[in-house]
């Protein structure tokens, strides 16, 4: 499998490293092997190469802050732009994993219409092209005969959508409920031991758990974000950021935070949604409440079904490693369909 991923940060690099470390167990349990022919970065550079890029020289040039180490070979291009590579010969399945635009899904959005017009699958660790135009991006597809995966793009590595969409497959699904930013309700679980906003917000950067603007985190945009994936693949609809309710946690402060333990309850940033809409919001629980349990990095996700009740999942919720993870289950479900 050829693989164009577009981004090479914390989990483009998280993917590479899976890549490098499993290539023997994937390729003996599975018979999957796969070479990175393209890279497009905003300022790193870009390369491209049909027979496949060296993956420890991509990572060590990436740590360097510049392609422009990587060693030159005779087919090896440097001039090729994330447009080029949609459309290239070699590349069988395009990554999107560059930043986030929630407000309008771009530049991703068009570059992931043109790869399916070019046969490529596409599999996004990017938000904004699935949470703002779901609907039409998968028709596309299907007009196209290609996938478009995008399991990275709520609870990293943990399988929500998949659960949702394939193990919940024929019970039907009235509200999904849950905590599904790593960022804040690491900050949260900082806060109440009574760490200031600032310093634990600049903390999930340095973890990476924080997106490439924080305010996305902080001001609940990227639950929101989320939900909006989640309600769209659930209900079959795109629903709109205006469907929701959105608050973050910036007003929280830790004396917050402590007078609610003083009373045995816990904030926690909690996205909520049904046919009729949702909200994301900072709502006080009980301790001994499931969601109250889930702290750190963690997510939750419980779906409530006709047949089986509530359904949870709890699991990682963000990081580098644990996103290219999801990626790299889409690669495999790909293969497995293929
Ligand atoms: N910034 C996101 C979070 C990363 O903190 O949950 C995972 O999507």
């Amino acid at each position: 499998m050829k693989l164009a991923l577009i981004g090479f940060g914390s989990v483009g690099q998280g993917l590479v490293r899976l890549l490098i470390e499993k290539q023997a167990a994937l390729a003996q349990q599975y018979g999957f092997a796969a070479q990175v022919t393209a890279v497009i970065t905003r300022s790193r550079g870009n390369l491209y190469h049909p027979e496949g890029l060296d993956l420890s020289a991509l990572l060590t040039a990436a740590e360097k802050g510049s392609f422009a180490g990587y060693p030159d070979s005779p087919d090896l291009r440097r001039d090729i732009s994330a447009e080029g590579v949609a459309a290239a010969p070699y590349v069988d399945v395009v990554v999107e994993a560059s930043p986030t635009d929630l407000r309008t899904g771009q530049p991703a959005l068009d570059l992931c219409y043109t790869a399916l017009e070019h046969g490529k699958h596409v599999v996004l660790a990017n938000k904004g092209p699935v949470a703002l135009d779901f609907v039409n991006l998968m028709e596309r597809a299907k007009q196209c005969g290609r996938q478009v995966l995008f399991e990275g793009t709520v609870m990293s590595g943990t399988p929500a959508l998949r659960l949702a969409r394939e193990a919940l497959a024929g019970a039907v699904v009235s509200q999904v409920r849950g905590i599904l930013n790593g960022t804040t309700n690491y900050m949260l679980s900082l806060m109440e031991q009574g760490r200031a906003y600032d310093d634990v917000l600049a903390e999930a950067q340095r973890l990476g758990y924080a997106e490439a603007d924080p305010t996305a985190d902080v001001d609940g945009w990227d639950a929101a974000g989320k939900l909006l994936i989640l309600a769209s693949a659930l209900f079959g609809r795109t629903f709109k950021l205006a469907d929701l309710d959105v608050r973050g946690i910036r007003d929280l402060t830790p004396e917050d935070l402590r007078a609610a333990a003083a009373d045995g309850m816990r904030y926690k940033l909690i996205a909520e949604a049904s046919q009729a809409g949702g909200s994301v919001q900072p709502v006080k629980l009980p301790v001994s409440h499931p969601l109250a349990g889930v702290s750190g990095a963690n997510n939750a996700v419980t779906f409530t079904t006709d047949v089986l009740g509530d359904v949870t999942l709890v699991g990682v919720g963000a990081g580098g490693l644990q996103t290219g993870f999801a990626v790299l289950s889409d690669l495999l479900a790909l293969h497995r369909h293929a």
